[in-house]
């Protein structure tokens, strides 16, 4: 088994209770995505002007980011209960007609990884979503019959990594479809500073700016490593979180500057060093160095994208200038030229 990689986005266990004490359960509260929450707040308005069901809504976005908070706050604003499900949960088409059948008027119900749900699920849901209507089949063979079952007016908000996987159809069933960005800097910084106020851990501005510029743009990542970086100020320092701690810290759990981890590293390594600097796909990256492509495309990918270190080309990913720059690499024509310096 791999060790768990620190930087990982994905959630592990022990954040559970943790990040349900800080996660926002309001849109005021909510820091960043100043677009999402603008579109958010309107349609959120509009929907209570009218006493209606909030628009099915769609987040998607890398791992981290607060989808699965956004679709806490929808639920939260519109004040009505939310049921939480996720793609690879319901297995069968009864499954879901059992959910919708007991959701009542405005409810949110909640689907993680939507494009994670089956096809025979599917197909109920798109009647669900546009007619509020479930189609059940009654009886077997040449005698069997549909009848439709009118539902209260819900409303379906899901969430995915990827939107590509996700059927036309499906998607096209949402009124309103929202992408997560990666983070800025000081709406990082504002994060890591609530969360450190309701810990208790005391944080100077420099040890927050370094959390912040390693934190990957993303909130889990950057609470995670809060929690790490108050682990070594309490057991090498006196407690509180200076620049100099954050750094040291950051630096033993091997994340560089950029906020680059060994994995991100050796993804860029091998696109440099096995490929020549690409282009070559995802899967094969994945394959040389031994990881999951789900991982690759879901969490590496992103992020070097938005650094500007890779770039997506028709063949396949290549390594930029500041890919080589960043691991302190000879692009292709440096090392070709003879150095005016021997
Ligand atoms: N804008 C924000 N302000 C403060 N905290 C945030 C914000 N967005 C996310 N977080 C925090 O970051 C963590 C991850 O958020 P969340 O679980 O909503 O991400 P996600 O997009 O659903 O991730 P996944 O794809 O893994 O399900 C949570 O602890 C949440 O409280
Ligand atoms: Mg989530």
């Amino acid at each position: 088994m791999t060790p768990r990689r620190t930087l990982a986005p994905q959630a592990e266990p022990e954040e559970g209770v943790l990040d349900r004490a800080l996660r926002p359960q309001h849109l005021r509260e909510l820091i960043g995505q100043d677009r999402v929450r603008e579109n958010l707040d309107i349609l959120i308005r509009a929907a209570q002007q009218r006493g209606e069901a909030l628009e099915h809504t769609l987040f998607y976005g890398p791992p981290g980011l607060g989808k699965t908070t956004l679709a806490h706050i929808c639920a939260h604003e519109m004040d009505v209960a939310i049921r939480v499900t996720a793609g690879p949960a319901i297995e069968r088409a009864g499954d879901l007609a059992a959910i919708l059948s007991n959701l009542h008027q405005n409810e949110v119900l909640f689907i993680d990884e939507i494009h994670r749900l089956g096809k025979a699920v599917e197909e109920i849901l798109y009647p669900a979503m546009e007619d509020f209507a479930l189609d059940l089949v009654i009886g077997q063979g040449p005698g069997a019959r549909t009848v439709r079952l009118s539902l209260p007016h819900f409303t379906v908000i899901g969430a995915t990594t990827r939107l590509a996987l996700l059927s036309a159809p499906l998607r096209t069933r949402f009124g309103a479809i929202y992408r997560l960005d990666f983070y800025d800097q000081a709406a990082l910084e504002k994060i890591v500073a609530r969360a450190a106020q309701a810990l208790h851990v005391p944080l100077e501005p420099e040890g927050r700016a370094e959390i912040a510029r390693r934190g990957r743009g993303t909130p889990r990542v950057a609470l995670r490593l809060l929690r790490r970086v108050r682990d070594f100020a309490q057991v090498r320092g006196d407690g509180v979180i200076t620049g100099d701690i954050a750094d040291e810290a950051l630096a033993l759990l091997e994340i560089d500057h950029r906020g680059l981890d060994d994995l991100d590293r050796r993804v860029l390594r091998a696109i440099i060093e096995k490929f020549d600097g690409g282009p070559v796909g995802l899967d094969t990256i994945a394959a040389s160095i031994g990881e999951a492509a789900d991982t690759i495309m879901d969490v590496v990918e992103p992020y070097l994208l938005q650094l500007g270190f890779i770039g997506r080309t028709p063949r396949g990913r290549v390594a930029t200038k500041l890919a080589y720059a960043h691991l302190g690499l000879p692009t292709p024509q440096e090392a070709e030229q003879p150095s005016l310096f021997g």
